[in-house]
């Protein structure tokens, strides 16, 4: 199997640049590396992936660069704004076509809404949105997708519970984004109130006829779901340290919690965890959390693949 054609030299800054044509296709191909790693050992030798992160990572860093190495290619980067010329103030724009100079693909992640589509317009080499402040993060919605994808067997007919910091959470948005187009997906949004989703996340179901209900209670926000994706309440967006104090344990699944839940729903949480699911919930066959972190590295692969135009001999 090769990579699907269509994406090949295309950028990816936000879920819904590629149709669910291609991405079933970036599945499938996901899937055909997972059971014939060696086939894939060496596709991507003589290639550089270049890995720019002005903030903090561990999952969405280390898969994409262990799925370039795992692949045949290496990896150039930083991991810090400090340790790059953005600390002498050059803008994103000038690091990005720079960078395009040495690599074959650039992946980036900034604190900054929107960024990545500025690099993008800078680069002449794809550019991987890694996330962008609170905006997007489709490589993780593609790590969720594909998770669901092997759990439930299906992308639709769906009910999602989402849960947590619904606000400034990006994998959240990213994620309604891309679940809005399968057939029967319906919503269930559990958050403190001053931690609901943005209008534009409402909009984006509003204008596909997307169900979806809002609530405070975790209780009865659980009936019926399909699938619960928490998330942490994420500190760093938040502009004052009291606020944050008050809302980060709003919301915590634990072995009690996890009994009122149907006996088919898996919980995803993007990772990292603070407290808001706690370590019993782990043993739990429907704690797919690491799963998906694994998942994560597959699917990179097979997007490095279908962007690079790589295929298996
Ligand atoms: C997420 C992120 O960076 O948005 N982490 C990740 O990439 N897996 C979620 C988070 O930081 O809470």
């Amino acid at each position: 199997m090769g990579a699907p054609r269509g994406l090949k030299g295309r950028s990816l800054l936000e879920p819904g640049d590629f149709t669910p044509g291609e991405l079933a296709e970036l599945f499938d191909l996901a899937d055909e590396i997972t059971e014939s790693p060696e086939r894939y050992a060496e596709v991507a030798k003589g290639k550089i992936l270049a890995a720019l992160f002005f903030e903090p990572s561990t999952r969405t860093r280390l898969s994409f660069e262990t799925a370039m190495l795992r692949l045949g290619g290496q990896v150039i980067g930083f991991s810090e704004a400090q340790s790059s010329s953005a600390a002498k103030g050059e803008s994103i724009a000038d690091t990005v076509r720079t960078v395009g100079c040495y690599s074959d693909i650039t992946v980036i992640r900034h604190p900054k809404e929107g960024s990545c589509r500025v690099a993008a317009a800078a680069s002449d080499v794809p550019v991987i949105n890694a996330g962008d402040g609170g905006h997007h993060h489709p490589t993780q919605t593609l790590t969720d997708l594909l998770t669901i994808r092997r759990e439930k067997g299906r992308l639709t007919g769906l009910r999602v519970g989402l849960c947590g910091d619904l606000k400034f959470g990006r994998t959240v948005h990213s994620l309604i984004r891309a679940m809005r187009v399968y057939e029967g997906t319906e919503f269930v949004l559990i958050s403190p109130q001053e931690l609901r989703v943005p209008a534009y996340v409402i909009r984006d179901m509003e204008e596909r006829g997307c169900p979806y209900e809002e609530t405070q209670d975790m209780r009865s926000g659980m009936r019926g779901l399909d699938m619960l994706y928490m998330t942490r309440v994420q500190r760093e967006r938040f502009f004052n340290e009291e606020d944050y104090i008050r809302l980060k344990d709003q919301f915590l699944l634990g072995a009690e919690q996890m009994r009122w839940a149907p006996s088919s729903m898996i919980v995803l949480h993007p990772l990292p965890r603070v407290n808001e699911i706690a370590a019993e919930v782990d043993a739990d066959p429907r704690a797919v959390y690491f799963k998906q972190a694994k998942n994560g590295m597959y699917v990179r692969m097979a997007l490095i693949c279908a962007l690079l135009g790589l295929a298996a001999r």
